[in-house]
């Protein structure tokens, strides 16, 4: 089986960013919310972003038209039924992410395959609402997507081989990413990595050992990271962060993944990070 056209349940930040991947990589896309306001708001992502490289001289008129035409935006489940793959990308929280799923499930024909863009749910905890065991699996991609080079694929026990390979095949040969496999459980390879990682970040502020400025710099020149971990929190959302180190902890019950105390009070002063314009650094709002 091939993947032609596909479908993105949810135009937040990463669904418009995924959509606006895969039609430039050539394929159909069919992107779904269910507020007109947040569609909308998705829609403009991707034609920002198209305009932005239009006007660095990096794309013709023509390439952009060509990418636009390829996206269609919708609010009705039915137009996702045609695709061949289907891209859940909305709140991370299992309850919602069910019920999107329950619907797909039931009407979608039996050989589209679904898959999960959650950052740490297990993936067979998603599964359970679907009949389709041998079509689901997690494909994790990373933000910005257009930067990252990385799809983590996390396959349940009951996803088939042809499931696997079909999903493999289109993101490596038809969007020309990398790809990690990993067995299921809460937050797969990167998020357990580095839920540690940027907890220790904030203690070490906390503690006083270092600047903020110092610690980023620390891991950027010292780690070779792109991004130090604090400015890493502020673009990831420090309501996200907070949300995988949970399930991740939730899951595992272990120390080394509990989230300290002063991301928790951020988050409750609304300090998430660029989104509000506050987070460890300060951000120009539009
Ligand atoms: N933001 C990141 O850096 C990042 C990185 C990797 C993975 N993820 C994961 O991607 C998923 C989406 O994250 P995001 O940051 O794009 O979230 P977001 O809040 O920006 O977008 C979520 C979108 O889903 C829509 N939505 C909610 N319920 C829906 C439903 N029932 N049907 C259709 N649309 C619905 C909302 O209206 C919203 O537009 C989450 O699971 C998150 O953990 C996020």
């Amino acid at each position: 089986m091939e993947i032609k056209k596909v479908g993105i349940i949810g135009a937040g930040k990463m669904g418009s960013e995924i959509a606006l991947y895969i039609a430039y990589h050539g394929f159909e896309v069919v992107l779904k919310d269910v507020y007109k306001e947040n569609l909308e708001k998705g829609l403009t992502n991707i034609t920002n972003f198209i305009q932005d490289r239009k006007n660095k001289g990096r794309m013709t008129g023509d390439e952009a038209d060509k990418i636009l035409s390829k996206v269609k935006a919708t609010l009705d489940y039915k137009d996702v039924r045609d695709c061949d793959m289907i891209i859940e990308s909305v709140k991370e929280d299992l309850d919602i992410k069910r019920e999107v799923f329950y619907i797909l499930d039931n009407i979608c024909p039996e050989n589209v395959i679904f898959a999960s863009n959650t950052s740490a749910i297990p993936i067979t905890k998603i599964a359970a609402a679907v009949k389709r065991k041998d079509k689901i699996l997690g494909s994790h991609f990373f933000n910005p997507v257009f930067l990252s080079r990385l799809i983590e694929v996390v396959p349940i026990s009951g996803t088939s081989s042809v499931t696997i390979n079909t999903v493999t095949n289109f993101f490596t040969a038809g969007l020309k990413k990398k790809i990690v496999t990993s067995k299921d459980g809460a937050g797969f390879i990167v998020n357990r990595l580095l839920v540690p990682f940027l907890n220790e970040a904030i203690i070490l502020l906390d503690e006083g050992i270092a600047t903020k400025e110092e610690i980023d710099r620390a891991a950027q020149l010292g780690m070779g990271l792109p991004m130090g971990p604090l400015a890493l929190m502020d673009n990831l959302g420090l309501d996200l962060c907070l949300k995988v180190a949970d399930i991740v902890h939730d899951e595992y019950k272990n120390e080394r993944y509990h989230a300290v105390e002063t991301i928790r009070k951020m988050v409750k002063e609304n300090k998430l990070g660029v989104k509000t314009g506050e987070g460890f650094f300060k951000y120009k709002t539009e």
